[in-house]
C-alpha cells in the first residue's frame, strides 16, 4: 500500500483527529457486539504511547429526524471505549461549536475525546453524507493529523474521512484499516486454490458486481439466502412465496450464463407457509409450493455445499444461506460456519455485517483466518472498487 501509516508520521504531542467506525448493535442503551470497538484499541493505544491528543468521531445508524438523535447519541460508545482503553473518554455531545473547542484546548498528551455522532450533521443539510466542505474544513482545524481507522466506511465519501483527509496537512491509515486490507489482499491479489466464495443475502442487486467480479476470480461461486430465489426462478423453478426480485430476473439469467458450473445454487429448501419461526418442512427438490416461501437451504443443498467447500484453500463468505436469526432456518448457516470452520490449511474471510454476527452465534469466531469490520466496504473492495476514505489519505513520500 502507497498509504502512510501510523508508522510514518510523528505523534509526539500533536492534536490528531480520528475517523473510527463505532457504528454498533446497541439495544436499549447497551451494546451488543463491541467488536467494531475492540478493533480500535491498537491505533489507540500507539497513539497514547506516542502522545498524541486524541480527538474521536464516528457515525451512528444513520440520522434523519431530530428524534433519531436520541438513540444515536455517541453516549455509550464514550463508556464502553474508556471501559476497554482502561482510560478516561471525554464525551462532547456537540459535533462543533465553543464546547468542543474548549475542550480540545484542553487535552494534554495521551487524553481521548469523543465527538457526538458525525451524522447529527445530516440533519444540517447533509453536511456529514454530503461531503460538505464547510464541515470538512471545520473538523480539520481541530487538529494537526488525521487518522483514518474507520475500515466499516471506507466505501463512503463523507466529511469525516474524505473531507477532513482534504483539508489537513498531514495524515494517515490506522491498523485496523493496514489489517484489513493486508487480509482482504489475501482474496484479491493472488488467492491459493481452490477459491471458494459463498454469498448470500436478501438481494441480488447488492451483489451484483461482487458476483460478476468472483465469477472471474474465484474457481466456485455457491449463491444462498433469498437472492438465490431470484436465480432459481430465472431457471424455470416456481419459488412460492419466497422474497424474489423480479426486475432482476434477467441478470440472473446472465449471470448464470456467465458462470457456468462455477456457479453453484441450491438444490432443495426449508419452507414454511409465513415468516416466522416455526418448524419448517424440507422440499423434495428445487420447487416451492405456492403457499410457501423458502427460509433456509435443504438439508442435500447443506450437503452439497459442503462438498464444494471441503478442497478449499481460500474463502471469501459474505451473507448468511438463511433467516439464522430464526432458529428453525439456522441449520444451513451454521452448517457453513461449521465447514468453514473446520477447513485445514485454507485461508478463511469472513465479510462483516450479518455473516459476521452468524459465526459469532454459532461460536466459530476463533476458527475463522479473519472477521472484516466492514460489510460494504469489503465488498467494494473485493469487486475492485477504490475505497475513497483510503484514497483520500496521503501517499507515503
Ligand atoms: C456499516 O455498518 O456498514 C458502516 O458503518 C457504514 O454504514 P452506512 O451503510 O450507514 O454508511
Amino acid at each position: 500500500m502507497n498509504k502512510k501509516t501510523l508508522k510514518d508520521i510523528n505523534f509526539e504531542n500533536k492534536k490528531v483527529i480520528v475517523r473510527f467506525d463505532f457504528n454498533v448493535p446497541i439495544s436499549d442503551g447497551t451494546i451488543t457486539d463491541d467488536k467494531r470497538i475492540k478493533a480500535t484499541l491498537a491505533t489507540i493505544k500507539y497513539l497514547q504511547d506516542h502522545n498524541a491528543k486524541i480527538i474521536m468521531l464516528s457515525h451512528l445508524g444513520r440520522v434523519k429526524t431530530e428524534e433519531d438523535k436520541q438513540k444515536k447519541t455517541l453516549a455509550p460508545i464514550a463508556k464502553k471505549l474508556a471501559e476497554l482503553a482502561n482510560y478516561p473518554v471525554t464525551f462532547i455531545d456537540e459535533t462543533r461549536g465553543k464546547k468542543l473547542e474548549a475542550a480540545i484546548n484542553n487535552l494534554k498528551a495521551k487524553d481521548l475525546l469523543l465527538i457526538e455522532n458525525t451524522r447529527f450533521e445530516d440533519l444540517n443539510g447533509k453536511k456529514e453524507s454530503g461531503n460538505d466542505p464547510e464541515l470538512g474544513t471545520y473538523w480539520a482545524s481541530l487538529a494537526e493529523v488525521f487518522v483514518n481507522d474507520a475500515f466499516g466506511t471506507a466505501h463512503r465519501a463523507h466529511a469525516s474521512n474524505v473531507g477532513i483527509a482534504t483539508y489537513i496537512g498531514d495524515s494517515c491509515v490506522g491498523f485496523l484499516i493496514e489489517k484489513e486490507l493486508t487480509m482482504l489482499n489475501k482474496i484479491v491479489l493472488n488467492p491459493s486454490r481452490p477459491f471458494v466464495a459463498v454469498l448470500g443475502g436478501a438481494k441480488v442487486s447488492d451483489k451484483i458486481d461482487v458476483i460478476k467480479q468472483l465469477l472471474n476470480k474465484a474457481d466456485t461461486v455457491i449463491i444462498g439466502g433469498a437472492m438465490a430465489y431470484t436465480f432459481m426462478k430465472a431457471l424455470g423453478y416456481s419459488i412460492g412465496n419466497s422474497l424474489v426480485e423480479n426486475d432482476k430476473i434477467d441478470l440472473a439469467k446472465e449471470l448464470i450464463e456467465l458462470g457456468k458450473e462455477k456457479l453453484v445454487l441450491p438444490i432443495d429448501y426449508v419452507t414454511v407457509s409465513e415468516f416466522k419461526d416455526i418448524p419448517g418442512t424440507n422440499t423434495k427438490d428445487c420447487n416451492i409450493a405456492d403457499n410457501q416461501m423458502g427460509l433456509d437451504i435443504g438439508i442435500e443443498t447443506v450437503k452439497l455445499f459442503n462438498a464444494k467447500l471441503q478442497t478449499a484453500k481460500t474463502v471469501f463468505w459474505n451473507g448468511p444461506v438463511g433467516v439464522f436469526e430464526m432458529n428453525n432456518f439456522a441449520r444451513g448457516t451454521e452448517a457453513i460456519c461449521e465447514t468453514i470452520a473446520n477447513l485445514k490449511d485454507a485461508f478463511t474471510l469472513v465479510g462483516g455485517g450479518d455473516s459476521a454476527a452468524a459465526v459469532g452465534k454459532f461460536h466459530y469466531e476463533d476458527k475463522v483466518s479473519f472477521i472484516s469490520t466492514g460489510g460494504g466496504a469489503s465488498l467494494e473492495y473485493v469487486e475492485g472498487k477504490p475505497l475513497p476514505g483510503i484514497e483520500a489519505i496521503k501517499n507515503k513520500l
